[in-house]
Protein backbone atom coordinates (compact mmCIF):
# COMPACT_ATOMS: atom_id res chain seq x y z
CA UNK A 1 0.00 0.00 0.00
CA UNK A 2 1.36 3.62 -0.80
CA UNK A 3 0.11 6.20 1.22
CA UNK A 4 1.09 8.98 -0.78
CA UNK A 5 -0.63 7.55 -3.57
CA UNK A 6 -4.03 6.71 -1.85
CA UNK A 7 -4.23 10.42 -0.35
CA UNK A 8 -3.31 11.98 -3.38
CA UNK A 9 -5.88 10.25 -5.78
CA UNK A 10 -8.95 10.77 -3.07
CA UNK A 11 -11.40 13.82 -3.78
CA UNK A 12 -13.77 14.26 -0.55
CA UNK A 13 -16.80 17.01 -1.13
CA UNK A 14 -20.40 17.95 -0.86
CA UNK A 15 -22.90 19.42 -2.89
CA UNK A 16 -24.73 22.33 -1.43
CA UNK A 17 -28.19 23.31 -2.85
CA UNK A 18 -30.70 24.84 -1.35
CA UNK A 19 -33.83 22.27 -1.58
CA UNK A 20 -34.70 21.59 -5.35
CA UNK A 21 -31.99 23.11 -6.41
CA UNK A 22 -30.85 20.02 -7.94
CA UNK A 23 -28.70 18.10 -5.70
CA UNK A 24 -29.68 14.96 -6.02
CA UNK A 25 -30.23 14.73 -9.55
CA UNK A 26 -26.30 16.61 -9.86
CA UNK A 27 -25.11 13.52 -7.49
CA UNK A 28 -26.98 11.02 -9.57
CA UNK A 29 -25.05 11.79 -13.09
CA UNK A 30 -21.66 12.03 -11.19
CA UNK A 31 -22.34 8.40 -9.77
CA UNK A 32 -23.37 7.73 -13.40
CA UNK A 33 -19.99 8.94 -14.76
CA UNK A 34 -18.35 7.08 -12.42
CA UNK A 35 -19.90 4.36 -13.29
CA UNK A 36 -21.39 3.49 -9.92
CA UNK A 37 -24.63 3.08 -10.96
CA UNK A 38 -26.05 2.47 -14.17
CA UNK A 39 -29.47 3.90 -14.69
CA UNK A 40 -30.56 7.26 -13.11
CA UNK A 41 -33.31 7.10 -10.78
CA UNK A 42 -31.09 4.82 -8.87
CA UNK A 43 -30.14 6.86 -5.94
CA UNK A 44 -33.20 7.46 -3.64
CA UNK A 45 -33.66 10.91 -2.62
CA UNK A 46 -33.13 11.42 0.96
CA UNK A 47 -35.60 14.15 1.06
CA UNK A 48 -37.88 13.54 3.96
CA UNK A 49 -41.24 15.14 2.14
CA UNK A 50 -43.04 17.74 3.91
CA UNK A 51 -46.42 15.62 3.14
CA UNK A 52 -44.87 12.75 4.70
CA UNK A 53 -44.15 14.29 8.23
CA UNK A 54 -46.55 13.16 9.97
CA UNK A 55 -46.26 9.45 9.19
CA UNK A 56 -43.35 8.42 11.65
CA UNK A 57 -42.76 4.84 10.19
CA UNK A 58 -42.01 7.01 6.74
CA UNK A 59 -39.91 8.91 8.75
CA UNK A 60 -38.06 6.21 9.67
CA UNK A 61 -37.59 5.07 6.38
CA UNK A 62 -36.34 7.98 5.05
CA UNK A 63 -33.86 8.05 7.81
CA UNK A 64 -32.51 4.36 6.07
CA UNK A 65 -32.17 6.03 3.32
CA UNK A 66 -30.13 8.86 4.16
CA UNK A 67 -27.95 6.09 5.79
CA UNK A 68 -27.25 4.68 2.27
CA UNK A 69 -26.53 7.94 0.84
CA UNK A 70 -25.03 9.61 3.71
CA UNK A 71 -21.47 8.78 1.80
CA UNK A 72 -21.62 7.73 -1.78
CA UNK A 73 -18.12 6.97 -3.40
CA UNK A 74 -16.83 6.03 -6.77
CA UNK A 75 -14.21 5.46 -8.62
CA UNK A 76 -13.37 8.05 -11.96
CA UNK A 77 -10.33 8.26 -14.31
CA UNK A 78 -8.16 6.67 -10.87
CA UNK A 79 -9.61 9.06 -8.38
CA UNK A 80 -11.42 7.78 -5.09
CA UNK A 81 -14.11 10.02 -5.20
CA UNK A 82 -16.49 10.61 -2.07
CA UNK A 83 -19.12 12.58 -2.07
CA UNK A 84 -20.68 13.76 1.26
CA UNK A 85 -24.34 14.21 1.44
CA UNK A 86 -25.80 17.38 3.27
CA UNK A 87 -29.77 16.61 3.92
CA UNK A 88 -31.81 19.48 3.20
CA UNK A 89 -35.68 20.12 3.48
CA UNK A 90 -37.28 20.08 6.32
CA UNK A 91 -34.99 17.39 7.69
CA UNK A 92 -32.34 20.08 7.65
CA UNK A 93 -30.56 20.12 10.64
CA UNK A 94 -26.76 20.54 12.73
CA UNK A 95 -25.56 17.40 11.07
CA UNK A 96 -25.57 19.19 7.32
CA UNK A 97 -23.56 21.73 8.57
CA UNK A 98 -21.43 19.84 11.07
CA UNK A 99 -20.64 17.50 7.89
CA UNK A 100 -19.04 20.41 5.54
CA UNK A 101 -16.13 19.88 8.72
CA UNK A 102 -15.21 16.50 7.08
CA UNK A 103 -14.99 17.66 3.31
CA UNK A 104 -12.20 19.27 1.22
CA UNK A 105 -13.72 20.89 -1.07
CA UNK A 106 -17.71 21.57 -2.21
CA UNK A 107 -19.79 22.23 -5.42
CA UNK A 108 -22.63 24.82 -4.96
CA UNK A 109 -25.59 23.96 -6.79
CA UNK A 110 -27.66 27.17 -7.72
CA UNK A 111 -31.18 27.09 -9.56
CA UNK A 112 -30.43 29.04 -12.27
CA UNK A 113 -34.71 31.04 -12.33
CA UNK A 114 -34.42 31.64 -8.42
CA UNK A 115 -30.66 32.25 -7.97
CA UNK A 116 -28.69 32.60 -4.52
CA UNK A 117 -31.31 30.57 -1.73
CA UNK A 118 -31.64 30.70 1.80
CA UNK A 119 -30.06 27.87 2.67
CA UNK A 120 -27.10 27.56 0.10
CA UNK A 121 -25.92 31.03 1.85
CA UNK A 122 -26.13 29.41 5.27
CA UNK A 123 -24.13 26.58 4.28
CA UNK A 124 -22.21 28.50 2.36
CA UNK A 125 -21.44 30.94 5.25
CA UNK A 126 -19.88 27.51 7.05
CA UNK A 127 -17.75 26.77 3.74
CA UNK A 128 -16.15 30.27 3.78
CA UNK A 129 -15.56 30.17 7.52
CA UNK A 130 -13.63 27.13 6.88
CA UNK A 131 -11.94 28.39 3.29
CA UNK A 132 -13.61 25.52 1.70
CA UNK A 133 -12.66 25.63 -1.89
CA UNK A 134 -15.86 25.86 -3.79
CA UNK A 135 -17.26 25.50 -7.46
CA UNK A 136 -20.47 26.56 -8.65
CA UNK A 137 -23.13 24.53 -11.36
CA UNK A 138 -25.43 26.82 -12.21
CA UNK A 139 -28.68 24.09 -13.14
CA UNK A 140 -31.69 24.23 -14.79
CA UNK A 141 -30.42 25.99 -18.00
CA UNK A 142 -33.49 24.12 -19.93
CA UNK A 143 -35.61 26.09 -17.97
CA UNK A 144 -36.17 29.85 -18.08
CA UNK A 145 -33.35 31.56 -16.14
CA UNK A 146 -31.94 34.52 -14.91
CA UNK A 147 -29.90 36.53 -17.40
CA UNK A 148 -26.12 34.80 -16.84
CA UNK A 149 -24.31 38.27 -15.85
CA UNK A 150 -27.10 38.80 -12.93
CA UNK A 151 -26.61 35.52 -11.88
CA UNK A 152 -23.19 36.03 -11.60
CA UNK A 153 -23.08 39.20 -9.76
CA UNK A 154 -25.47 37.79 -7.24
CA UNK A 155 -23.15 34.75 -6.40
CA UNK A 156 -20.52 36.84 -5.89
CA UNK A 157 -22.15 39.27 -3.79
CA UNK A 158 -24.70 37.01 -1.95
CA UNK A 159 -21.75 34.43 -1.19
CA UNK A 160 -19.14 36.81 -0.90
CA UNK A 161 -17.00 35.08 -3.13
CA UNK A 162 -14.99 35.85 -6.51
CA UNK A 163 -15.97 34.27 -9.91
CA UNK A 164 -14.85 32.76 -13.10
CA UNK A 165 -17.42 31.31 -15.34
CA UNK A 166 -15.48 28.48 -17.41
CA UNK A 167 -18.34 28.05 -19.30
CA UNK A 168 -20.98 29.95 -20.75
CA UNK A 169 -24.31 29.45 -21.73
CA UNK A 170 -26.32 30.31 -25.08
CA UNK A 171 -29.86 31.02 -24.77
CA UNK A 172 -31.97 29.60 -21.80
CA UNK A 173 -34.70 27.58 -21.58
CA UNK A 174 -36.93 26.23 -24.82
CA UNK A 175 -34.11 27.87 -26.85
CA UNK A 176 -31.60 26.54 -24.76
CA UNK A 177 -28.51 25.79 -27.72
CA UNK A 178 -25.78 24.66 -25.48
CA UNK A 179 -22.85 25.71 -23.48
CA UNK A 180 -19.61 27.12 -24.99
CA UNK A 181 -16.24 26.22 -22.77
CA UNK A 182 -14.22 29.34 -21.91
CA UNK A 183 -11.13 27.54 -21.45
CA UNK A 184 -11.60 24.48 -23.65
CA UNK A 185 -12.37 26.51 -26.57
CA UNK A 186 -15.24 23.75 -27.31
CA UNK A 187 -18.72 24.13 -28.30
CA UNK A 188 -21.45 21.61 -25.81
CA UNK A 189 -24.42 21.62 -28.08
CA UNK A 190 -27.81 20.80 -25.98
CA UNK A 191 -29.82 18.11 -27.79
CA UNK A 192 -32.49 17.79 -24.47
CA UNK A 193 -32.71 13.62 -24.89
CA UNK A 194 -29.30 12.68 -22.89
CA UNK A 195 -31.26 12.27 -19.75
CA UNK A 196 -29.56 8.48 -19.37
CA UNK A 197 -26.29 8.42 -21.36
CA UNK A 198 -23.38 10.22 -21.00
CA UNK A 199 -22.41 12.00 -24.11
CA UNK A 200 -22.52 15.24 -25.49
CA UNK A 201 -22.32 16.76 -28.59
CA UNK A 202 -18.91 18.45 -28.78
CA UNK A 203 -17.74 20.65 -31.63
CA UNK A 204 -14.08 22.04 -31.32
CA UNK A 205 -14.43 25.73 -31.86
CA UNK A 206 -11.50 27.45 -30.93
CA UNK A 207 -12.35 31.03 -32.57
CA UNK A 208 -15.67 31.91 -31.85
CA UNK A 209 -15.09 34.54 -34.74
CA UNK A 210 -15.32 31.92 -37.41
CA UNK A 211 -18.80 31.75 -39.22
CA UNK A 212 -18.44 28.31 -38.62
CA UNK A 213 -20.50 29.19 -35.28
CA UNK A 214 -23.78 30.47 -37.00
CA UNK A 215 -23.73 26.92 -38.34
CA UNK A 216 -24.16 25.94 -34.98
CA UNK A 217 -26.30 27.85 -32.85
CA UNK A 218 -27.53 30.34 -35.90
CA UNK A 219 -28.79 33.87 -34.62
CA UNK A 220 -27.09 33.23 -30.85
CA UNK A 221 -23.90 33.32 -32.12
CA UNK A 222 -23.60 36.84 -32.55
CA UNK A 223 -24.80 37.26 -28.99
CA UNK A 224 -22.21 34.68 -27.76
CA UNK A 225 -19.30 36.59 -29.17
CA UNK A 226 -20.20 39.61 -27.59
CA UNK A 227 -20.75 37.66 -24.32
CA UNK A 228 -17.41 36.41 -24.36
CA UNK A 229 -15.85 39.81 -25.33
CA UNK A 230 -17.34 41.40 -22.49
CA UNK A 231 -16.10 38.37 -20.10
CA UNK A 232 -13.04 38.56 -21.48
CA UNK A 233 -12.94 41.90 -20.69
CA UNK A 234 -13.78 41.85 -17.24
CA UNK A 235 -11.97 38.12 -15.69
CA UNK A 236 -8.52 37.25 -15.83
CA UNK A 237 -7.15 34.16 -15.96
CA UNK A 238 -8.08 31.60 -13.41
CA UNK A 239 -6.35 31.32 -10.60
CA UNK A 240 -6.28 27.80 -9.45
CA UNK A 241 -4.55 29.02 -6.20
CA UNK A 242 -6.97 31.42 -5.17
CA UNK A 243 -9.75 28.73 -5.77
CA UNK A 244 -7.69 26.90 -3.62
CA UNK A 245 -7.38 29.33 -0.57
CA UNK A 246 -11.58 29.38 -1.02
CA UNK A 247 -11.40 32.91 -2.56
CA UNK A 248 -12.33 32.49 -5.99
CA UNK A 249 -15.20 30.10 -7.38
CA UNK A 250 -15.03 28.69 -11.32
CA UNK A 251 -18.65 28.49 -12.39
CA UNK A 252 -20.05 25.95 -14.96
CA UNK A 253 -23.37 26.40 -16.67
CA UNK A 254 -25.87 23.64 -17.08
CA UNK A 255 -28.73 21.01 -16.21
CA UNK A 256 -28.30 18.00 -14.47
CA UNK A 257 -31.53 16.84 -15.38
CA UNK A 258 -30.65 16.26 -18.73
CA UNK A 259 -26.97 15.59 -18.04
CA UNK A 260 -25.66 18.33 -19.65
CA UNK A 261 -21.99 20.51 -18.15
CA UNK A 262 -21.88 18.08 -15.78
CA UNK A 263 -18.81 16.20 -17.32
CA UNK A 264 -16.78 19.35 -17.90
CA UNK A 265 -18.16 19.97 -14.23
CA UNK A 266 -16.74 16.72 -13.28
CA UNK A 267 -13.47 17.19 -15.70
CA UNK A 268 -12.62 20.56 -14.38
CA UNK A 269 -13.41 18.81 -10.53
CA UNK A 270 -11.18 16.25 -10.53
CA UNK A 271 -8.05 18.53 -12.27
CA UNK A 272 -8.26 21.17 -9.60
CA UNK A 273 -10.24 19.87 -6.11
CA UNK A 274 -7.66 19.16 -3.57
CA UNK A 275 -7.00 15.80 -2.35
CA UNK A 276 -7.13 15.88 1.73
CA UNK A 277 -5.61 18.81 3.10
CA UNK A 278 -3.92 19.69 6.79
CA UNK A 279 -6.40 19.50 9.46
CA UNK A 280 -6.50 21.28 13.14
CA UNK A 281 -6.22 20.16 16.40
CA UNK A 282 -5.50 22.19 19.73
CA UNK A 283 -2.09 20.23 20.17
CA UNK A 284 -0.71 20.84 16.62
CA UNK A 285 -1.37 20.74 12.71
CA UNK A 286 -2.29 17.19 11.21
CA UNK A 287 -0.82 16.30 8.05
CA UNK A 288 -2.63 13.96 5.97
CA UNK A 289 0.76 11.79 4.21
CA UNK A 290 1.87 11.10 8.28
CA UNK A 291 1.84 7.30 8.69
CA UNK A 292 -0.25 7.33 12.06
CA UNK A 293 -3.78 7.30 11.72
CA UNK A 294 -5.72 9.99 13.31
CA UNK A 295 -9.54 11.01 12.25
CA UNK A 296 -12.39 12.21 14.27
CA UNK A 297 -16.51 11.27 14.17
CA UNK A 298 -18.60 13.95 13.09
CA UNK A 299 -21.72 12.43 12.42
CA UNK A 300 -23.65 9.87 14.25
CA UNK A 301 -26.55 7.51 12.72
CA UNK A 302 -28.90 5.79 15.67
CA UNK A 303 -30.00 2.17 13.84
CA UNK A 304 -33.54 1.65 12.91
CA UNK A 305 -34.17 -1.05 14.80
CA UNK A 306 -35.10 -0.10 18.30
CA UNK A 307 -33.96 -3.74 19.50
CA UNK A 308 -30.54 -2.86 17.94
CA UNK A 309 -29.52 0.05 19.99
CA UNK A 310 -26.24 0.09 18.16
CA UNK A 311 -25.46 3.17 15.93
CA UNK A 312 -22.92 3.95 13.30
CA UNK A 313 -20.70 6.49 13.85
CA UNK A 314 -18.97 7.86 10.88
CA UNK A 315 -14.92 8.84 10.76
CA UNK A 316 -13.47 11.00 8.67
CA UNK A 317 -9.62 9.74 8.61
CA UNK A 318 -7.60 12.76 8.24
CA UNK A 319 -3.85 11.11 8.30
CA UNK A 320 -2.57 7.73 8.02
CA UNK A 321 -3.93 4.63 7.26
CA UNK A 322 -7.04 3.15 9.18
CA UNK A 323 -7.16 -0.61 9.58
CA UNK A 324 -9.98 -3.49 10.50
CA UNK A 325 -9.09 -5.02 14.00
CA UNK A 326 -6.30 -2.64 14.59
CA UNK A 327 -6.34 -1.12 18.29
CA UNK A 328 -6.89 2.62 18.13
CA UNK A 329 -7.05 5.48 20.97
CA UNK A 330 -10.61 6.92 21.55
CA UNK A 331 -8.62 9.97 22.87
CA UNK A 332 -12.23 11.16 25.55
CA UNK A 333 -12.75 8.10 27.30
CA UNK A 334 -8.69 6.77 27.20
CA UNK A 335 -9.31 3.93 25.61
CA UNK A 336 -8.51 1.48 23.57
CA UNK A 337 -11.08 0.50 20.69
CA UNK A 338 -11.10 -2.18 17.89
CA UNK A 339 -13.25 -2.10 15.09
CA UNK A 340 -14.38 -5.81 13.68
CA UNK A 341 -16.61 -4.81 10.77
CA UNK A 342 -15.74 -1.11 9.84
CA UNK A 343 -18.02 0.24 6.64
CA UNK A 344 -16.92 1.36 3.78
CA UNK A 345 -19.27 3.66 1.52
CA UNK A 346 -19.47 2.76 -2.62
CA UNK A 347 -22.29 4.45 -4.28
CA UNK A 348 -25.77 3.85 -2.65
CA UNK A 349 -24.14 0.52 -0.51
CA UNK A 350 -22.07 -0.43 1.99
CA UNK A 351 -19.46 -3.16 2.92
CA UNK A 352 -16.86 -4.44 5.47
CA UNK A 353 -13.71 -2.48 4.54
CA UNK A 354 -9.99 -3.77 5.92
CA UNK A 355 -8.32 -0.62 5.26
CA UNK A 356 -9.02 3.13 4.37
CA UNK A 357 -7.22 6.53 4.20
CA UNK A 358 -7.49 10.06 4.52
CA UNK A 359 -10.37 11.49 3.07
CA UNK A 360 -12.30 8.34 3.30
CA UNK A 361 -15.04 8.06 5.74
CA UNK A 362 -15.89 5.12 7.93
CA UNK A 363 -18.62 3.53 9.53
CA UNK A 364 -18.27 2.52 12.58
CA UNK A 365 -20.27 0.14 14.76
CA UNK A 366 -20.61 1.67 18.29
CA UNK A 367 -22.84 1.23 21.57
CA UNK A 368 -22.63 4.78 22.92
CA UNK A 369 -19.04 5.16 23.07
CA UNK A 370 -19.03 8.49 20.42
CA UNK A 371 -19.81 11.65 20.63
CA UNK A 372 -19.54 14.45 17.94
CA UNK A 373 -15.94 15.65 17.74
CA UNK A 374 -14.35 12.40 19.13
CA UNK A 375 -11.05 11.38 18.42
CA UNK A 376 -9.34 8.34 17.47
CA UNK A 377 -5.77 8.15 17.33
CA UNK A 378 -2.65 6.04 17.95
CA UNK A 379 -1.67 7.08 21.17
CA UNK A 380 -1.61 10.52 20.84
CA UNK A 381 -3.71 13.05 22.75
CA UNK A 382 -5.38 14.64 20.09
CA UNK A 383 -8.68 16.85 19.63
CA UNK A 384 -9.89 18.19 16.39
CA UNK A 385 -10.88 21.45 15.92
CA UNK A 386 -13.36 23.26 14.07
CA UNK A 387 -16.14 21.00 14.28
CA UNK A 388 -18.98 23.36 16.26
CA UNK A 389 -22.17 23.61 17.75
CA UNK A 390 -23.82 26.10 15.40
CA UNK A 391 -26.33 28.53 16.90
CA UNK A 392 -30.01 26.71 16.86
CA UNK A 393 -32.99 28.83 15.20
CA UNK A 394 -35.98 27.35 16.64
CA UNK A 395 -36.45 26.22 20.24
CA UNK A 396 -39.00 24.12 22.21
CA UNK A 397 -38.95 23.18 26.25
CA UNK A 398 -38.86 19.55 27.32
CA UNK A 399 -40.98 18.41 29.42
CA UNK A 400 -41.34 14.81 31.07
CA UNK A 401 -45.03 13.65 30.45
CA UNK A 402 -44.34 10.68 32.04
CA UNK A 403 -43.42 10.91 35.76
CA UNK A 404 -42.43 6.55 35.93
CA UNK A 405 -40.35 7.34 32.97
CA UNK A 406 -37.94 10.28 34.43
CA UNK A 407 -34.71 8.29 33.73
CA UNK A 408 -35.57 7.06 30.51
CA UNK A 409 -36.27 10.51 28.99
CA UNK A 410 -33.01 11.79 30.73
CA UNK A 411 -30.95 9.07 29.54
CA UNK A 412 -32.72 9.37 25.50
CA UNK A 413 -32.02 13.06 25.76
CA UNK A 414 -28.53 12.80 26.81
CA UNK A 415 -28.08 10.20 23.96
CA UNK A 416 -29.71 12.28 21.39
CA UNK A 417 -27.84 15.05 22.00
CA UNK A 418 -24.48 13.21 21.84
CA UNK A 419 -25.77 12.53 17.93
CA UNK A 420 -25.75 16.02 17.49
CA UNK A 421 -29.34 15.42 16.75
CA UNK A 422 -30.20 18.60 18.40
CA UNK A 423 -28.30 20.85 20.97
CA UNK A 424 -29.65 20.90 24.88
CA UNK A 425 -29.69 23.58 26.81
CA UNK A 426 -30.27 24.32 30.66
CA UNK A 427 -32.47 27.41 31.80
CA UNK A 428 -29.81 29.39 34.72
CA UNK A 429 -33.41 30.99 35.31
CA UNK A 430 -36.07 28.25 35.92
CA UNK A 431 -33.86 25.24 35.18
CA UNK A 432 -36.02 24.41 32.56
CA UNK A 433 -34.69 21.74 29.63
CA UNK A 434 -34.87 24.07 26.34
CA UNK A 435 -33.85 21.90 22.88
CA UNK A 436 -33.21 24.22 20.15
CA UNK A 437 -32.71 22.87 16.34
CA UNK A 438 -31.78 24.49 12.90
CA UNK A 439 -34.76 22.39 11.07
CA UNK A 440 -38.79 21.93 12.74
CA UNK A 441 -38.97 18.68 12.11
CA UNK A 442 -36.10 17.74 14.40
CA UNK A 443 -38.30 18.27 17.16
CA UNK A 444 -40.82 15.21 15.56
CA UNK A 445 -37.90 13.12 15.07
CA UNK A 446 -36.88 13.30 19.20
CA UNK A 447 -40.03 13.18 20.35
CA UNK A 448 -40.92 9.98 18.12
CA UNK A 449 -37.43 8.37 19.27
CA UNK A 450 -37.71 9.09 22.57
CA UNK A 451 -40.90 7.16 22.54
CA UNK A 452 -39.89 4.73 20.35
CA UNK A 453 -35.96 3.87 21.56
CA UNK A 454 -36.24 4.81 25.11
CA UNK A 455 -40.11 4.47 26.01
CA UNK A 456 -40.08 8.13 27.46
CA UNK A 457 -43.00 10.64 26.73
CA UNK A 458 -41.91 13.97 26.59
CA UNK A 459 -44.25 17.48 26.61
CA UNK A 460 -43.41 20.15 24.11
CA UNK A 461 -43.86 24.05 24.77
CA UNK A 462 -42.75 26.41 22.21
CA UNK A 463 -40.13 29.26 23.24
CA UNK A 464 -40.23 32.56 21.22
CA UNK A 465 -36.04 33.11 20.86
CA UNK A 466 -34.57 34.55 17.61
CA UNK A 467 -30.55 32.96 18.84
CA UNK A 468 -28.77 30.86 21.23
CA UNK A 469 -25.00 32.75 22.09
CA UNK A 470 -22.38 31.71 23.55
CA UNK A 471 -20.59 34.53 25.42
CA UNK A 472 -17.23 35.09 26.48
CA UNK A 473 -15.61 38.34 27.94
CA UNK A 474 -11.85 39.21 29.49
CA UNK A 475 -13.70 41.85 31.14
CA UNK A 476 -15.38 39.79 34.16
CA UNK A 477 -16.88 42.67 35.51
CA UNK A 478 -18.62 43.57 32.48
CA UNK A 479 -19.44 39.76 32.34
CA UNK A 480 -21.31 39.35 35.48
CA UNK A 481 -23.22 42.28 35.08
CA UNK A 482 -24.55 41.03 31.83
CA UNK A 483 -25.31 37.70 32.93
CA UNK A 484 -27.09 39.16 36.36
CA UNK A 485 -29.34 42.05 34.24
CA UNK A 486 -30.10 39.44 31.72
CA UNK A 487 -30.43 35.90 34.19
CA UNK A 488 -33.62 35.33 32.90
CA UNK A 489 -32.04 34.88 29.30
CA UNK A 490 -29.51 33.14 30.56
CA UNK A 491 -28.45 28.92 30.10
CA UNK A 492 -26.02 26.84 30.17
CA UNK A 493 -24.73 24.17 27.42
CA UNK A 494 -24.50 20.60 27.70
CA UNK A 495 -21.10 21.50 28.66
CA UNK A 496 -21.87 24.19 31.20
CA UNK A 497 -21.09 26.64 29.40
CA UNK A 498 -22.83 30.33 29.62
CA UNK A 499 -25.47 30.98 26.75
CA UNK A 500 -27.82 34.08 26.09
CA UNK A 501 -30.91 33.30 24.72
CA UNK A 502 -31.81 36.41 22.30
CA UNK A 503 -35.27 36.39 22.22
CA UNK A 504 -34.70 38.89 19.00
CA UNK A 505 -32.69 40.00 16.67
CA UNK A 506 -33.18 43.43 18.05
CA UNK A 507 -32.48 42.15 21.80
CA UNK A 508 -29.42 41.02 20.64
CA UNK A 509 -27.87 44.02 18.61
CA UNK A 510 -28.55 46.07 22.17
CA UNK A 511 -26.67 43.89 24.12
CA UNK A 512 -24.16 43.87 22.05
CA UNK A 513 -24.16 47.65 22.12
CA UNK A 514 -24.39 47.73 25.79
CA UNK A 515 -22.01 45.29 26.49
CA UNK A 516 -19.12 45.80 23.86
CA UNK A 517 -16.28 44.14 25.83
CA UNK A 518 -18.57 40.43 25.40
CA UNK A 519 -18.31 38.41 22.25
CA UNK A 520 -21.06 36.88 21.37
CA UNK A 521 -20.55 33.72 19.25
CA UNK A 522 -23.03 31.99 17.17
CA UNK A 523 -21.04 28.84 17.12
CA UNK A 524 -19.12 26.54 19.42
CA UNK A 525 -16.04 24.23 19.32
CA UNK A 526 -17.07 21.02 20.49
P1 LIG B 1 -32.51 18.57 -4.46
O1 LIG B 1 -31.88 17.23 -4.24
O2 LIG B 1 -31.51 19.68 -4.52
O3 LIG B 1 -33.63 18.89 -3.54
O4 LIG B 1 -33.14 18.58 -5.93
P2 LIG B 1 -33.52 17.39 -6.91
O5 LIG B 1 -32.28 16.86 -7.56
O6 LIG B 1 -34.42 16.44 -6.25
O7 LIG B 1 -34.29 18.23 -8.00
C1 LIG B 1 -35.46 18.95 -7.70
C2 LIG B 1 -36.36 18.98 -8.90
O8 LIG B 1 -35.72 19.70 -9.97
C3 LIG B 1 -36.68 17.61 -9.45
O9 LIG B 1 -37.99 17.66 -9.99
C4 LIG B 1 -35.68 17.47 -10.59
O10 LIG B 1 -36.13 16.56 -11.59
C5 LIG B 1 -35.64 18.87 -11.12
N1 LIG B 1 -34.38 19.18 -11.83
C6 LIG B 1 -33.12 18.92 -11.44
N2 LIG B 1 -32.24 19.36 -12.36
C7 LIG B 1 -32.96 19.91 -13.37
C8 LIG B 1 -32.62 20.51 -14.62
O11 LIG B 1 -31.48 20.63 -15.00
N3 LIG B 1 -33.67 20.94 -15.37
C9 LIG B 1 -34.95 20.83 -15.00
N4 LIG B 1 -35.88 21.30 -15.82
N5 LIG B 1 -35.31 20.26 -13.83
C10 LIG B 1 -34.33 19.80 -13.03
P3 LIG B 1 -39.25 17.11 -9.19
O12 LIG B 1 -40.39 17.25 -10.11
O13 LIG B 1 -39.31 17.79 -7.86
O14 LIG B 1 -38.88 15.65 -8.87
P4 LIG B 1 -38.91 14.38 -9.79
O15 LIG B 1 -40.29 13.91 -9.65
O16 LIG B 1 -38.53 14.81 -11.18
O17 LIG B 1 -37.91 13.49 -9.16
Amino acid sequence: MDLAKEIKRRRTFAIIAHPDGGKTTLTEKLLLFGGAIHVAGAVKSNKIKKAATSDFMEIERQRGISVATSVMGFEYNSLKINILDTPGHEDFAEDTYRTLSAVDSAIVVIDAAKGVEAQTRKLMNVCRMRSTPVMAFVNKMDREAKDPFDLIDELEKELNIKTLPLSWPIGMGASFKGVYNLYGKQLNLFSGSAKQHIDEDVVNISDIASPELEKYVDSYAAKLRDDVALLQGVYSSFDVDAYLRGELAPVFFGSALNNFGVQELLDCFCQIAPHPRQATTEERIIDPFEEKMTGFIFKIHANMDPNHRDRLAFLKICSGAFERNKAYLHVRQGKQLKFSSPNAFMADKKSIVDEAFPGDIVGLHDTGNFKIGDTLTEGEKLHFTGIPSFSPEMFRYVENADPMKSKQLAKGVDQLMDEGVAQLFTSSFNGRKIIGTVGALQFEVIEYRLEHEYGAKSRWEPISLYKACWIESDNKAQLADFMQRKHTNMAKDKYGRDVFLAESSYALQMAQEKFPDIKFYFKSEL
